[in-house]
């Protein structure tokens, strides 16, 4: 019994340790962090590693290009921006990899993924269900959704602005994005 326990707390400790929260910003992109030198992107999958009243700290993976180390993208085909960092050394790299830890205010963390991507989805579902049904997003790759975007977005009649969170929305949920929509 007492094994028992202690395995079930040694479960919980690492769920807790390893909870998967994501930037929330209710309007934007981009949420500057000034003092950090950091500003980091809206529905970017972040791992808790500490909170501090109001405070939270946490780590962003990702990768980086070989000419430019203050990008950190989701994917190896650096196509979905997670963060930029102002200042060089600040994130750190092994190889294509790139790590990153800040300190963000509760109120722009969510553990609600749906949340964190609402704003996108919402701009897709609006503006792109208006001529055809609802393209599901997994049945391209962020390289096809490049292309497709790029013609269907004059059809659309979008601002910049939205085209570029639309995009990060197709980004993040295509076939080789990192997130799936039923999650
Ligand atoms: C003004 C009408 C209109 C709007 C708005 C529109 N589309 Fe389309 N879309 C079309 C037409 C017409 C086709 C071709 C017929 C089809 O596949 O349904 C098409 C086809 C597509 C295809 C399939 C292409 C292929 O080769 O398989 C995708 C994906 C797509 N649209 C995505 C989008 C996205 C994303 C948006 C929002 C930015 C959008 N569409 C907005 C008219 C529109």
């Amino acid at each position: 019994m007492r094994l028992f326990i202690s395995i079930l707390i040694a479960c919980m400790f690492s769920v807790g340790l390893q909870a998967k929260l994501y930037i929330y910003i209710e309007k934007g992109i981009k949420l500057p962090l000034k003092n950090q030198h950091i500003t980091l992107y809206s529905g970017t999958p972040v791992d808790k590693i500490s909170a501090d009243g109001d405070m939270v700290r946490v780590k962003l993976n990702g990768f980086v290009g070989k000419n430019d180390k203050t990008k950190l993208f989701a994917t190896k085909n650096l196509k979905l921006l997670l963060a930029t960092a102002q200042k060089p050394g600040l994130i750190k790299i092994k190889g294509d990899r790139g790590a990153l830890e800040a300190r963000v205010a509760k109120k722009f963390l969510t553990d609600d993924m749906e949340e964190a991507w609402e704003s996108g989805s919402d701009l897709f579902y609006d503006k792109c269900t208006k001529c055809h049904h609802a393209k599901i997003v997994e049945h391209h790759s962020m390289q096809d959704w490049n292309a497709l975007f790029g013609s269907m977005k004059y059809k659309a009649k979008t601002t910049k602005k939205q085209n570029e969170e639309i995009l990060r929305f197709l980004r993040a949920f295509a076939k080789d994005g990192i997130l799936k929509e039923s999650d």
